[in-house]
């Protein structure tokens, strides 16, 4: 069911948040470049409000840095990105170019219409976020 979540006008700049609750989950919305990206408000790790995480591009990834422990996701696929580490012929580690740990924030559908944005919340499957999607579990770990 799509739920009116805000209107166009709020997400119009590059860089525009909003966040909203959405069948009892908190989400938060973003506006990357003119494209819309909807994921669970609340960071999967530890309860991190995503919702004012920078946003960054990351290997060409629209990606938000959760402000509390900085783990960066992306907000079009939920993915968990890191930087890997590779050795040398000289046995050090060094940066490796990034790489994914999977999907563990839940992204739903939003779309604009009529001069409004709307969230249709995904609910198949479970991932790491969903542990934070109600309201006992986020309370007061969210920012307004
Ligand atoms: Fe730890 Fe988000 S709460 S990275």
């Amino acid at each position: 069911m799509e739920v009116e979540v805000a209107q166009a006008s709020d997400l119009r700049l590059d860089g525009s948040k909003v966040q909203a609750r959405v069948n009892g989950r908190y989400v938060s919305i973003f506006n990357v470049k003119g494209e819309l990206y909807c994921i669970d408000a609340i960071c999967y790790h530890a309860g991190g409000p995503l919702t004012v995480g920078d946003i960054e591009d990351v290997d060409g990834k629209a990606c938000v840095r959760c402000p509390w422990h900085n783990y960066i996701v992306t907000v079009q696929t939920g993915e968990k990105l890191y930087q890997k580490l590779v050795k040398t012929e000289e046995g050090k580690l060094v940066p490796g170019g990034w790489d994914s740990v999977g999907q563990r924030q839940r992204t739903h559908r939003v779309f604009e219409r009529s001069g409004a944005v709307f969230v249709v919340v995904d609910e198949e499957g479970s991932f790491e976020s969903d542990k934070y999607s109600s309201d006992e579990a986020c309370g007061r770990r969210l920012v307004s």
